[in-house]
């Protein structure tokens, strides 16, 4: 999924590449010219720098042992970022700690793990504007990969928009499984506040009417 975000790619990152598979499919589909693969932890990046070899195409990556993005001395052909299955917070960091992805308005293309919410207020809170958002599923769990990028326009998120984001417009079964989970992650929130204050908190409250009405179109 995260990489059908990925078109006409220069250098693409790949933060957290994992086994490499995705990076592999971005340089064989051509939506990359060049990748800098990322792996905080050794036998997951020797695992991609393997795989770019037994294909013959180790020229046109390079793999960084190193936290997100920390140490890549030239950025300026760098036009995506790519992270997926990193938690929400961590990508938030990452994101952060590396300031060419906003000067240069580099494409973000962000998959979630989990704290998807997380993520989407720090975009919408730091200037980046969600641009799309594709629901997907795999292996019974439901994801919103998200398209972002630096424009400069500040929101300040409700419950719903960090939740939710740009995700409202699909409509699809992914769609339909990820607005349950979140609206059961939601609605135990919800619950918590009440109980807690004895008031209902109405950020809560509209939210979970919202997911229900975007459930009844599906
Ligand atoms: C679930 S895998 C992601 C797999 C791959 N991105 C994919 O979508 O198939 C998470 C990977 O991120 C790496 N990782 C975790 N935190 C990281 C960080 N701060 N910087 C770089 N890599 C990180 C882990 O070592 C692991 O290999």
């Amino acid at each position: 999924m995260a990489a059908s975000f990925v078109d006409n790619g220069d250098t693409v990152c790949d933060v957290g590449c994992d086994h490499g598979k995705l990076s592999l499919y971005l340089v064989q589909r051509g939506k990359a010219k060049q990748i800098i693969a990322t792996d905080i932890n050794e036998q997951p990046l020797q695992k991609a720098v393997d795989l770019f070899a037994s294909h013959d195409l180790s020229h046109t990556a390079t793999f960084l042992l190193t936290d997100g993005l920390q140490g890549i001395e030239n950025t300026d052909s760098i036009t995506h970022v790519v992270i997926a299955g990193l938690g929400g917070h961590t990508m938030a960091q990452v994101i952060e700690n590396a300031p060419f992805i906003k000067e240069n308005k580099v494409q973000l293309v962000l998959l979630p793990a989990q704290s998807g919410y997380f993520v989407r207020r720090f975009l919408y809170e730091n200037g980046y504007s969600i641009t799309t958002e594709k629901t997907v599923t795999e292996k019974g769990k439901y994801y919103s990969c998200i398209s972002a990028i630096y424009t400069g326009i500040v929101k300040q998120p409700d419950i719903y928009d960090m939740y939710i984001g740009e995700s409202y417009t699909n409509t699809d079964e992914s769609a339909k499984g990820y607005f349950e989970m979140i609206l059961a992650q939601l609605d135990k929130k919800r619950r918590g506040i009440e109980i807690d204050t004895g008031n209902a908190d109405n950020q809560y409250t509209d939210a979970v009417e919202r997911i229900h009405s975007l459930l009844e179109k599906i």
